[in-house]
Formats: structure tokens, C-alpha cells, sequence
């Protein structure tokens, strides 16, 4: 799929701005502060509903406004499509597919984007939370269906800790036993179903990502992930050199992984009790980046963490690609090049020129590779300018 047209009112540093996007490479280029992520991040905000550098919303809201709208034209399967996101400082997030309403969870249906920016290093450096958004949301652009049920297991959860909170401040009366139990199921039917999609997810990007690891590092460094479950026993809170408990063959499959999760919950309940939190589930489960069979978190160096993560960014369009009706999803690469050495340089743009659409952001024309700029966008101070000399502070409307 593509873009052609992106539009934003009051977004980020963008009072108003209409883009084109050709299909093929996109070089989004300006000096730095000018708006070239913030432009990858509206459309990064439209695939997945989250942005990858704040978790509050309302940043994204241009200063002095209340509400931000990106409108971006689509085309896939020979359709045209006009989605719609507007975000509300206070309230409720609006989304329109071809002008008619459409709940917000849902337009993520509609666009598929993969984004790396620098901010991706902490995928590799940064804690268990991020990994799991990571594989959380490959789940839902792979399946959107899975939303849903990572919304219940949210759900699921919050009650169960509300139960064994008061069920700690007042001693578990023998109702709330009851009422345990029948969260305990449900917490464990859908975080396993969490659990052994993640598995299989981990499975399926094994390979891509270590085709992706050599062509952008320019060495096989045997780049693994590990699971680390915590209804094995990994607590995401113990120290953090000890070694991953690596699920057995029986976990990620079905009846195993429901089995083992109700077993570990039997045997935290009284630690629960006393905490007054669920302490096992795909909530404190972890993915252990490996490079040379060590822990790349840690032990890998700077240019290797980077090469891991945009890797795994790497893998995970080409699975959807793959496996998509919509053909290939969008890919974002944010300040990428400048990181890169030349022969790197060269060996990403062969690994990406093959995409329907690849849109690049750097502050320097030249750190490009000339076969990914021959589309160049120019952008400064929040507008898209006709050409770089028009850096001189005049009205460029
Ligand atoms: N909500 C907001 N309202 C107004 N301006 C904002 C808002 N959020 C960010 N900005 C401004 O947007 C600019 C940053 O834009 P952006 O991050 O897109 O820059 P960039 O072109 O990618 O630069 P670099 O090359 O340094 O990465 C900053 O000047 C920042 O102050
Ligand atoms: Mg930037």
C-alpha cells in the first residue's frame, strides 16, 4: 500500500500541510527542528494509534490548539482510501475512514506502516515494557482481531488487582475466593492465548530477522530472541543478569501454556495476597535480544543494539508483507542514515528499494543514498517548501 497525500491541521509544529508522497522512496530533508519526524509520526500515529516518541497524546497537539487532524489518502487493491485521526486534548479521539465515523481502535484496519526512529534503540537497551508493545503491536497489524484481546486480558487484569487489593487490606472473604477463581480463568484463557501468539510471532521472525541483521550489519552475529516467561518463574523485577527461564517445548502450544499459567498462579497466590498484584502473565513477560548467544542489552555495542533494532523493524515488514492482502505495509525510516557508514548506507537501500513505498526523513541530502532521493520533500519551520534555498525566513505561505 501507499500514501499519496498526507494532510495535517495543527499537528505537532504543522499549522496546516499538504503532502505528496510518489510511490517508491520518499526523501523527506530539512535542517534539524523543522518537522521532518513529526510529518513520519503523523502517519506512524495512523497505523497504530500510539506515537513512537510520547505516550501522552496531547503533546502531538500543536501548542495553543485543542485538537490536531491527520488526514492521510491511501491507496490499496486499486482503492483509494481517506483516513482520518483527530486528536482532542481532552476527550475522546475522533477517526472517520471516507468520511464516515468508524470507532478509533479500528483504524488500525485500515494502514499498515512500519516505523524506526532513533527511539527504537531502547527495543534493545530499554526495559521489558517496550518489547512487549513491540510484539504487542505486530499482533494487531498482523491480526487486528487481536486488539480485542489484549483489551480484555487489560481488563481482566485491573479487576483481578482490584480484588486482591482488597482482598489484602480486608483478609479474602470466601465470596471473593470464588470470584478469584473465575478471574483466574479468564486471565489465564486470554493471557495464554497472548502468550503462545507472541510465541509463534517470535517463531515467524526469526528468519527475516536474521537475513535483515546481516544485510544491515554486514556480519552474522547470530541475532536470537528468547522468550523469558514469568509463568516459568522470570520475574521482570529480579536482577537482571541472571539467565531467561526459556520455555519448554509444552509452553507457546495450547492446553501447555494454560496449564503451566494456572500452576504458577496456585503457587504465587499467597504472594499475590500479600502484594495485591497479578504477577504472572504476558504483562511481566520479557524478550531476550541475543547477539553471540549473549544478552545484546548490556553487551552489545552501540552500532550492534542499533543494527538489532532496526533489524527486527526490518523483519517485522517483512512478515507483514508477506502475509498481507493490502500488499506491503508502508515503511517509516526516521534519521536513519546519518547513524551509517557508507557501505551500510548502501547495503539498507538495497534491502528497502524493493517496497511499494519507503519514506525517509534525514537533516542531511548527501547521507542519503542517491538511489532512495530522487524524491525529495523539503521541509521547514512546519511547512513543505519547493526547494532548500528557501531557508532564508521568507513567507513560504
Ligand atoms: N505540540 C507542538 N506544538 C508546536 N511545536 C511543536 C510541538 N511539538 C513539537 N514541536 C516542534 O517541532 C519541532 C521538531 O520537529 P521534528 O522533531 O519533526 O524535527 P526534525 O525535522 O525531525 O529535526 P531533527 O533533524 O533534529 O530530527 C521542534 O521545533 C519542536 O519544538
Ligand atoms: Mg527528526
Amino acid at each position: 500500500m501507499r500514501v499519496t497525500h498526507l494532510s495535517l491541521t495543527d499537528f505537532r509544529n504543522y499549522a496546516e500541510a499538504e503532502v505528496p508522497f510518489g510511490a517508491g522512496p520518499n526523501l523527506i530533508v530539512g535542517r534539524n527542528g523543522q518537522g521532518k519526524t513529526n510529518l513520519v509520526e503523523a502517519l506512524g500515529f495512523l497505523s497504530t494509534l500510539s506515537s513512537h516518541r510520547v505516550s501522552q497524546t496531547g503533546a502531538m497537539v500543536r501548542s495553543g490548539e485543542d485538537s490536531a487532524i491527520i488526514r492521510a489518502r491511501l491507496e490499496y487493491n486499486g482503492r483509494d482510501i481517506l483516513a482520518e485521526v483527530q486528536i482532542n486534548r481532552s476527550g475522546l479521539n475522533r477517526a472517520q475512514i471516507n468520511k464516515s465515523v468508524i470507532k478509533t481502535r479500528e483504524l488500525p484496519r485500515y494502514f499498515s506502516s512500519v516505523l524506526f526512529a532513533p527511539e527504537d534503540l531502547a527495543l534493545v537497551r530499554g526495559d521489558p515494557s517496550g518489547r512487549r508493545r513491540f510484539l504487542d503491536q505486530l499482533l494487531v497489524l498482523r491480526n487486528p482481531r487481536f486488539s480485542g484481546v489484549l483489551a480484555d486480558y487489560d481488563r481482566v487484569l485491573k479487576q483481578r488487582n482490584t480484588l486482591l487489593k482488597s482482598a489484602r487490606a480486608s483478609g479474602l472473604k470466601t465470596t471473593q475466593l470464588g470470584t478469584l477463581d473465575i478471574w483466574d480463568e479468564r486471565l489465564v484463557a486470554l493471557g495464554s492465548e497472548i502468550i503462545d501468539a507472541r510465541a509463534d510471532l517470535v517463531a515467524q521472525l526469526m528468519p527475516p530477522l536474521h537475513n535483515a541483521y546481516k544485510s544491515v550489519a554486514g556480519a552474522d552475529h547470530g541475532p536470537n530472541l528468547v522468550a523469558s516467561l514469568s509463568i516459568l518463574g522470570a520475574d521482570e523485577e529480579a536482577d537482571e543478569t541472571g539467565s531467561p527461564a526459556v520455555a519448554p517445548p509444552n509452553v507457546g502450544s495450547g492446553s501447555g501454556t494454560a496449564d503451566t499459567f494456572r500452576t504458577a498462579l496456585a503457587g504465587l497466590r499467597r504472594k499475590e495476597l500479600d502484594r495485591g498484584m497479578t504477577l504472572a502473565g504476558p504483562h511481566r513477560d520479557d524478550l531476550v535480544f541475543e547477539l553471540n548467544n549473549l544478552p545484546a542489552k548490556g553487551y552489545a555495542s552501540h552500532g550492534e543494539s542499533w543494527s538489532f533494532a532496526l533489524a527486527l523493524k526490518l523483519a517485522s515488514a517483512e512478515l507483514l508483507r508477506r502475509d498481507s492482502s493490502s500488499g506491503d505495509p508502508v515503511l517509516i525510516l526516521d534519521d536513519v542514515f546519518a547513524e551509517l557508514d557508507q557501505s551500510r548506507r548502501r547495503r539498507l537501500a538495497e534491502a528497502v528499494t524493493g517496497y511499494e513505498q519507503v519514506l525517509i526523513t534525514a537533516a542531511v541530502f548527501e547521507d542519503v543514498p542517491a538511489v532512495l532521493a530522487a524524491h525529495a520533500i523539503h521541509i521547514h519551520a512546519g511547512a513543505v517548501v519547493d526547494a532548500p534555498e528557501v531557508e532564508s525566513g521568507a513567507d513560504h505561505g
